[in-house]
């Protein structure tokens, strides 16, 4: 997949995730083949306020989304525009639904104005040489997607992303891949279709029900980075890998401890904790092991349990 002058080098892209997307977790599934990896949203005035927050950006993570999530147009420029050396593509996110988003018209409360929508992509576009690209969901109340997807083109987004349910839709609800290729048949520049792909038989089935130019994966990444390489198989060869085995997920976990590590964000014991738990997903005793994870104080502490876990994970 090409987006503007960014040439990926398969169509498996890594979703922006708050509160898991750390540039550990980039790297992993950058190494696990993801063709592009995108950060957390990044919130255009924290960021000014603190810009440490939001962590680094490597160049060994390149190609790098960085989503940024605001109302106001002018800023999204700014901001983009300090950003764009520290990347290869600017997201702007107009699908968040948390209210903490939606109360301050940011996130999908966007969706409700096409016409700020198509302003907030402008302003970015010509702040910026690097692409920019709009996630977005299908609408507010009702589905608008055609029209705002085509407002993010002709305001100079270089690809959109389709997150393919409501506002108001949780995950009890399908996402309507139908509603992704009536936004591939509308526009021109690349579509990324995204919801509800866990396997390498979805993403091959959202590819061919849409025809969309790539498939965005989230959670089936949390706690799993691997399924990046697992739909790569898939691609080639047909064949469904089996699941990581909980030894195989610890494993995993240790090499994420290290990087975090090497980047010397052993400071970040919450996230760290929040990672141990979602790689312990499938563990056998991994409810024990989330139990004994939650009073730790440090990241060696984490890392000794694993360690200790690891040793006797017999699955
Ligand atoms: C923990 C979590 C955090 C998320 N944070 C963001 C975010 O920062 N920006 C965004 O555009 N979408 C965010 N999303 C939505 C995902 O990017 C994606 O659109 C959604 O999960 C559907 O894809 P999936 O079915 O592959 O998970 C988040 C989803 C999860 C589960």
């Amino acid at each position: 997949m090409e987006i503007g002058k960014v040439k990926l080098k398969n169509e498996l892209v890594l979703a922006p995730m708050a509160g898991v997307n750390s540039l550990p977790f980039r790297l992993l599934c950058r190494e696990a083949g993801a063709g592009l990896v995108s950060t957390a949203m990044v919130d255009v005035q924290g960021f000014l306020a603190k810009p440490e927050v939001f962590g680094q950006f490597l160049k060994e993570e390149a190609p790098l989304s960085i989503q940024l999530v605001t109302p106001d147009a002018k800023l999204a420029g700014a901001v983009a525009k300090k950003l764009e050396r520290s990347c290869q593509l600017i997201d702007l996110n107009f699908g968040c639904p948390a209210g903490s988003a939606t109360n301050t018209g940011r996130g999908a409360a966007l969706l409700k104005d096409v016409g700020k929508v198509g302003e907030i992509v402008k302003s970015v576009s010509e702040a910026v040489k690097v692409p920019v690209t709009a996630k977005i969901r299908l609408g507010w109340k009702k589905i608008d997607a055609v029209e705002i997807g085509k407002a993010c083109e002709k305001n100079g987004a270089a690809a959109v992303a389709v997150h393919a349910r409501l506002f108001g839709e949780g995950y009890g609800i399908k996402s309507r891949w139908g509603e992704i290729k009536k936004v591939k048949d509308a526009l021109s520049v690349p579509v990324i279709g995204n919801g509800d792909v866990w396997t390498g038989a979805d993403a091959k089935r959202l590819l061919e029900a849409t025809g969309c130019d790539g498939v965005m994966v989230g959670r089936a990444a949390v706690g799993d980075p691997d399924i990046f390489h697992r739909i790569l198989h898939y691609f080639r060869t047909g064949e469904e890998l089996a699941l990581p085995s909980g030894k195989e997920k610890l494993e995993m976990f240790l090499k994420l401890l290290g990087l975090y590590r090497k980047h010397s964000l052993k400071e970040r014991l919450g996230e760290v904790k929040k990672q141990a738990i979602w790689f312990s997903k499938g563990l056998v005793g991994g409810a024990e092991f989330r139990r004994r994870v939650s009073p730790l104080r440090s990241v060696e502490d984490v890392e000794a349990l694993v360690n200790r876990t690891a040793q006797g994970a017999m699955n």
